[in-house]
């Protein structure tokens, strides 16, 4: 059974009309590219599927089950997680209190009184986190706002882990980031497709992309004008149905911006 479907989903914002009626379907495990130029619609799809936006038309299940009428929480309960560009860190604090943040573990002082944080449980259970991940943290008691972006982008996906997803949409996870530090983002979704979890990946860098997935689904003015295996196209191919309608030179200056 698929884990996510989409099925004719249409969204307009006021006059403009932003998805056309998409498609997109999704196994366990399985990690797919949505790409597709500025304002193709690929972050209003994703707020679909989170619940922060309401589809106008269409459906969306998640193993079988409608999820159109739940709200963001409880399509977070159900196994679905998100990681914005901006990660929504706070970078003051560190790791695990980034990672288990507003749900800290409370310890119960003698076995009653409830209101003690946990610190060493959290960091404890934060340090098994980032192990789990096979990644590396200089330390995780030091801010995160004093890490790398890669850094961050790790600590982005522990917290996404603690909720136990079974799809992390990640929006653009390596644009910000040194040339050295993608591969190690790059690990961390193998790592999650490892463990069974599926991924969407929206991304420019499209070699990133054509490294990670399995499939990559293209997004053109809010429809899906392209499906592909990853194993079986490549970069000319994905180019072209990005800029559409055979235009080799918007094909050319696409593939030397990104
Ligand atoms: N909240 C909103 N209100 C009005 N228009 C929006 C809103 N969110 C997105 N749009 C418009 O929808 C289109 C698709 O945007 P977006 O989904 O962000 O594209 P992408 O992520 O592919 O760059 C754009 O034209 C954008 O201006
Ligand atoms: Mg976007």
């Amino acid at each position: 059974m698929s884990l996510l479907v989409l099925t004719n989903i249409r969204k307009s914002f006021g006059a403009v009309d932003v998805l056309h009626g998409v498609d997109l379907e999704l196994a366990a495990g399985e990690v797919i590219g949505l790409v597709g130029d500025n304002g193709a619609g690929k972050s209003t799809l994703m707020k679909m599927i989170t619940g922060m936006y309401h589809a106008d038309s269409g459906s969306i299940t998640l193993e079988g089950s409608s999820i159109l009428q739940l709200d963001p929480g409880a399509r977070r309960a159900l196994g679905i997680e998100m990681i914005y560009q901006d990660l929504a860190l706070a970078k003051q604090q560190d790791v695990a209190s980034n990672i288990f943040l507003g749900r800290e573990p409370v310890r119960k002082f003698l076995g009653v009184f409830p209101g003690f944080v946990d610190k060493a449980e959290m960091d404890r259970r934060a340090a098994e986190m980032i192990r789990r991940l096979g990644a590396n943290l200089p330390s995780i008691n030091r801010s995160v706002g004093s890490f790398s972006g890669g850094q961050q982008q790790t600590v982005a996906i522990a917290r996404a882990l603690t909720f136990n997803p079974k799809l992390v949409i990640m929006d653009e996870p390596t644009a910000a980031l040194a040339v050295r530090e993608v591969q190690g983002v790059l690990d961390l979704i193998r790592r999650l497709k490892s463990e069974g979890i599926a991924v969407i990946l929206i991304s420019h860098r499209l070699n990133d992309v054509l490294n990670v997935t399995d499939r990559i689904a293209v997004l053109r003015h809010g429809r899906v004008v392209a499906n592909l295996v990853t194993a079986q196209t490549n970069m000319n191919e994905v180019v072209a149905a990005i800029v559409g309608g055979g235009d080799m030179a918007a094909a050319a200056a696409h593939e030397s911006r990104g």
